[in-house]
């Protein structure tokens, strides 16, 4: 099993093909190699559309930060960040984590939500352009200066792990998190490590490969593909655990429901997302709240599973920066 849990941590790849080690790797990479959201060739148009995705996210980026304040309800944070993605001709890759204090990652409102902006949140957020994601995440201190140094050891220590992309021909997956994990003690805090950046595939929020947030001795050299960088920087132990249950949802298999509303649901969710994340506000905007029964159906059933909030062990706050690239000829941050 994995320990790494980017989003989407508990991915399809990440249960069945645990990444550790070089070698293994490569025997993902080769065995991946038959399957079709592989994207070790990018193809043109694969790569307008991740530059697309990318242009999209710097936008939205700069709409949230406008419009986030504190005491602002998370709820029309959400639903305004994602409408923004629609209006520029993106698709959300996943809901909006707006995460607060301890909880480092996948917090998304509920549909009658009523939890307001406050201290440390993190807005994470991922656009998808014919598939081709930009997966991008900042932090806010909304506690008057408090969490300031906090959140500059995530975003410095995620410019030096850029920094490091951009100006080498070979890119090697310690190398990323060793640059962050020094940062991030250097000011003082620890970096989460069993959080990580992860490779991104075609409708694929973890496509197998995992970034992580210090030198884990993978030398791997990533090839031709998208990645995203997410570090997360702690005052606490540095680990999370599953915490709470989320609003959020990924499709797992196609099974046989009996509810007719739930099937209904099922054909929606694989239609409109695919394997894509998504959560209970959007099936409560279009089927109402009784949509909500037929989704514990669908997650009993083992049709979607259900992503636990991420919490860290020590209850202490965490931040959090990311970005996304690609590597094509080069090395390319689209969503900066
Ligand atoms: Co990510």
């Amino acid at each position: 099993m994995s320990t790494e849990k980017s989003y989407g941590g508990a991915s399809i790849e990440a249960g069945k093909k645990s990444v550790s080690n070089a070698n293994q790797l490569a025997s993902v990479k080769e065995s991946r190699k038959t399957e079709n959201n592989i994207n070790d060739n990018l193809s043109k148009q694969d790569i307008a559309s991740y530059k697309k995705a990318g242009e999209i996210m710097r936008k939205v980026r700069e709409y949230a930060k406008s419009i986030i304040k504190k005491d602002e309800n998370l709820l029309d944070i959400a639903e305004k960040i994602e409408a923004k993605i629609i209006e520029l001709g993106g698709a959300p890759a996943f809901p909006v984590n707006l995460s607060i204090n301890e909880i480092a990652a996948h917090y998304t409102p509920a549909y009658n939500d009523e939890e307001k902006a406050r201290d440390l949140l993190k807005v994470d957020i991922g656009v998808a352009v014919d598939g081709c994601i930009a997966d991008s995440a900042f932090s806010l201190d909304l506690a008057g200066g408090k969490y300031k140094q906090l959140i500059e050891a995530a975003e410095a220590s995620l410019r030096a792990a850029l920094n490091y992309v951009k100006n080498n021909k070979e890119i090697r997956i310690n190398e990323i998190g060793k640059r962050i994990h020094e940062e991030i003690t250097k000011k003082g805090f620890s970096p989460v490590r069993n959080l990580s950046g992860h490779e991104l595939g075609k409708n694929m929020i973890h496509a197998g490969i995992t970034i992580p947030n210090y030198d884990n001795g993978n030398s791997y050299i990533l090839e031709k593909g998208a990645y995203a960088i997410e570090p997360f920087a702690t005052s606490g132990i540095g680990l999370v655990y599953d915490g709470k249950m989320s609003e959020i949802y990924r499709f797992e298999e196609r099974k046989g429901v009996r509810d007719k509303l739930a099937r209904e649901i099922m054909d929606f969710i694989l239609e409109e997302y695919s394997s894509l994340p998504f959560c209970s506000r959007w099936i409560v905007k279009k089927f109402g709240t009784r949509g909500l029964l037929a989704l514990s159906f669908l997650e009993q059933a083992g049709v979607i599973y259900r992503y636990p909030q991420l919490v860290e062990k020590s209850q202490k706050e965490v931040s959090q920066a990311e970005h996304t690239f690609i590597i094509d000829e080069k090395a390319e941050i689209t969503s900066d």
